[in-house]
């Protein structure tokens, strides 16, 4: 096959991942997540992170080359995510990359993170449209984003001005004491929730709120206000309809602002990526609102969503397919890069 063999590193957070594709098949998708050291901590600790990805590299990749079954000097170029993300734990991706690519004498490409979010989708569902329109939503970031060319011109049309929405779900988690991180715990529960027990409010949702911006925190304080009355009450704090009530708000919100995004660009698809995209609720919150204003749901299963080395391969295929310009021996680790 003439399809670029590429091989990503994705450090940006907790999870050490080195994923190998072909074009847009998966053939190697190796992950190894710190998330237990940091589960005491009730959030993820940088400088830990940082080392646990020190400790974790090569192993990781020589396993993602093993589960491929192809020999590293078969690549047709190393992929890195160059940001956003924690500064120090970067680093290690980075420099990893750079190593690696220049023992082989392979091209190296520095990819974004969010970019890298959406364009996985292409190893579950094929070449993404263009113009594509996407929601991101994980522990570190909430967006709303707009793709005319995935690999050079993504734009933000809103996000979140305040916690992320899997920041608010590991934040409920805590009040209720459930532990980190939080989101598949409360998904889990809301299943035997009401989701409409409890009315939570919807930021940011009037008339002359910013129409693709999110707000979060004010929904959290709410959650954590009414837990405290009902301890102060001396009840018992009723934790599946909390958590169903408090999700529900989460995914109305989401689901309503990516569809009036659809709609205003009239793009007739939207891709969901993202640690929160595995959310049950979400899904097939989207799925029902989106085919009732006839947009495909493109979502990539819960694996992908969440951070994979995967996802950077295949943005750094589709950037090798796409002859877009190579990155350079100094290619800086940059935690706050704009899409
Ligand atoms: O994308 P990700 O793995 O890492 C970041 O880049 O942040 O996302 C992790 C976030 C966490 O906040 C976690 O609580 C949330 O995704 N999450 C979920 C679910 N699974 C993970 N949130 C809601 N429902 C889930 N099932
Ligand atoms: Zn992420």
């Amino acid at each position: 096959a003439d399809e670029p063999l590429v091989l990503g590193i994705e450090t940006s957070c907790d999870e050490t991942g080195v994923g190998i594709v072909r074009g847009h098949t998966l053939l190697a998708d190796a992950v190894a997540s710190s998330v237990d050291e940091h589960a005491r901590f009730g959030g993820v600790v940088p400088e830990v992170a940082s080392r646990a990805h020190l400790e974790a590299m090569v192993s990781t990749i020589e396993r993602a080359l093993r589960e491929a079954g192809v020999a590293a000097t078969d690549l047709d170029a190393v992929a890195v995510t160059a940001g956003p993300g924690l500064a120090g734990a970067l680093l290690v991706g980075v420099s990893a990359a750079k190593a690696y690519a220049y023992a082989l004498g392979k091209p190296l490409y520095g990819v974004n993170h969010l970019a890298s979010h959406i364009c996985v989708d292409q190893l579950e569902h094929g070449a993404l449209p263009e113009p594509t329109m996407a929601l991101l939503v994980s522990g570190g970031h909430s967006s709303l984003l707009l793709a005319p060319d995935i690999t050079s011109d993504v734009r933000p049309l809103g996000s979140t001005i305040d916690d992320a929405a899997g920041e608010a779900f590991d934040k409920v988690a805590r009040v209720l004491d459930l532990g980190f991180p939080g989101g598949p715990v409360i998904d889990k529960y809301a299943r035997e929730g009401d989701p409409e027990a409890i009315a939570f409010p919807r930021g940011l949702t009037g008339p002359r709120d910013a129409p693709y911006d999110f707000s979060f925190s004010g929904l959290k304080t709410a959650v954590a206000r009414w837990i405290e009355a009902k301890r102060n009450a001396g009840e018992e704090v009723p934790v599946r309809d909390v958590s169903a009530s408090f999700q529900e708000a989460v995914t109305d919100v989401l689901t309503r602002k990516a569809v009036r995004a659809c709609k205003d660009e009239g793009v007739d698809h939207l891709m969901i990526g993202g640690g929160v995209a595995a959310n049950s609720r979400l899904r097939a919150m989207a799925e029902e609102r989106c085919s009732a204003a006839g947009i495909r749901l493109r979502v990539p299963r819960p694996k992908l969503c969440t951070d994979n080395g995967a996802m950077v391969a295949a943005l750094g295929a589709e950037m090798v397919a796409r002859r877009r310009p190579t990155s350079g021996w100094d290619l800086p680790a940059d935690s706050s890069l704009p899409v």
